[in-house]
């Protein structure tokens, strides 16, 4: 077991914030950390698991531990007539899996295409794009626990998906101070917890963990299956797929089609992070009653607003913070991306980064701005550490 000491986690996260861990394990064998989580040397620090660091904004040091996952591999578990179950380890990145899949002749992630990350990191805050969910192809996945060593395998329904969410954003009730609910300290509306605590109590039954401690920072994710219909259908509900079926001329594109299509639109819309620091949506896009739909378009004829099933209505983050001229302004060298005003961006680049303290009061102040003029507070999407 190598310990780095003091190491830089500059380029592992995707923001590229100057920041260092106090120690740093890289994880590259399951028996070896189910060995070193029995140690005294572990269980007297505190730890932070790391995938891509893509969805993380780094407030200062990391006190603590830090488990790189760089568990790799992937395969074909089991193909009958009814689809394939594929498993890729949690150090794969999410991509590559992406293109491999479709590469082997699996269609079934295609509108996933370059989201940035890791697998590990994916079913953490149910990743999603153009229509489709990580939960919507998920099957189960393994993970150990930190606690104890113990290797454990949950469902779907166990991992409580939700919107950019799962039981692993979700921290210790019982040890509230502690660094594990620091790290999923994100400004949770009231209404989300109790629906993840309501599920967490309902999936505890059949797992041999205690889930009232919460999963955040506490489980680390060894491998993830899913399962790829043979029945597949394209999914082409979204405004810039349909455009681009218009463009083409295709009413049934191959999935490899929407696979480069969906590739085409992100680069257009979105910063690479290997150029422009960034860690993709900074907020997620919330949803109001209908009354308050109704109430705001009644001010605001445009915004942007899509039924959802349980007569709520989803509003398009980056339609609120433009409308309230946030895009291309900065705090520092933490700016909001001009094509995308959903994305925070580090303008300095790796020479000179904006710090994370930048990133917030930038967040803080559009926050600010757009509950002065919607009365919606936007939640940060990713894990402000
Ligand atoms: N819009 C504006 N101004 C802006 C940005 C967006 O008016 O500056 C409007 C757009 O014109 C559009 C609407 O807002 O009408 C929604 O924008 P878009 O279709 O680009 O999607 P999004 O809601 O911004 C979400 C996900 C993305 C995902 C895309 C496509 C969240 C928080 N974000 O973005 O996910 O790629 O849909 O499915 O749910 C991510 O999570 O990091 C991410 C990039």
């Amino acid at each position: 077991m190598v310990i780095e000491s003091n190491p830089s986690l500059q380029s592992y996260n995707s923001f590229g914030i100057l920041a260092r861990a106090q120690e740093m394990l890289r994880v590259s064998d399951i028996e070896e950390l189910q060995e070193i989580v029995q140690t005294p040397f572990f269980k007297e620090r505190a730890h932070l698991v790391l995938g891509g660091g893509t969805n993380l904004v780094l407030t200062g040091d990391v006190k603590a531990l830090v488990l790189k996952v760089e568990l790799k591999g992937k395969r074909l578990v089991k193909e009958d007539e009814t689809g394939y179950w594929v498993e890729a380890m949690a150090g794969e990145n999410w991509h590559d899996f992406v293109t491999w899949t479709l590469d082997q002749g699996w269609p079934g992630l295609e509108n996933m295409a370059l989201i940035p990350g890791s697998v590990g990191a994916s079913p953490v805050q149910n990743i999603g794009a153009y229509g489709v969910e990580l939960q919507d192809r998920f099957f189960e996945l393994d993970a150990l626990d930190l606690t104890t060593g113990k290797r454990f395998r949950l469902d779907a329904a166990q991992c409580a998906f939700g919107y950019r969410d799962s039981i692993f954003k979700h921290g210790s009730k019982r040890h509230p101070g502690d660094f594990a609910s620091r790290v999923s300290a994100l400004e949770r509306p009231p209404d989300q917890r109790a629906n993840a605590q309501r599920l967490l109590a309902s999936s505890s039954a059949s797992l041999p963990i205690d889930l009232n401690l919460g999963l955040a920072n506490r489980a680390l994710i060894t491998h993830v299956r899913f399962f790829l219909p043979k029945k597949w259908r394209a999914v082409l509900e979204y405004q810039d797929l349909q455009k681009k079926c218009l463009m083409h001329s295709k009413a049934q594109p191959s999935a490899k089609e929407i696979y480069d299509w969906v590739c085409d639109i992100r680069r257009e819309k979105l910063p690479d992070p290997q150029f422009i620091g960034n860690v993709g949506s900074f907020f997620k896009n919330p949803s109001v009653s209908s009354e308050q739909c109704k109430d705001i378009i009644a001010r605001e004829p445009s915004l942007v607003h899509y039924p959802l099933l349980d007569g709520r209505y989803k509003l398009a983050a980056g339609w609120l913070i433009d409308a309230c001229g946030w895009r291309g302004k900065s705090v520092g060298m933490a700016a909001v991306y001009h094509k995308q005003a959903l994305v925070l961006i580090n303008k300095g680049g790796a020479e000179n980064p904006c710090t994370g303290g930048e990133v917030m009061t930038l967040a803080r102040a559009i926050q600010t701005s757009v509950y002065e003029r919607f009365g919606i507070l936007l939640e940060p999407e990713p894990m402000i550490l």
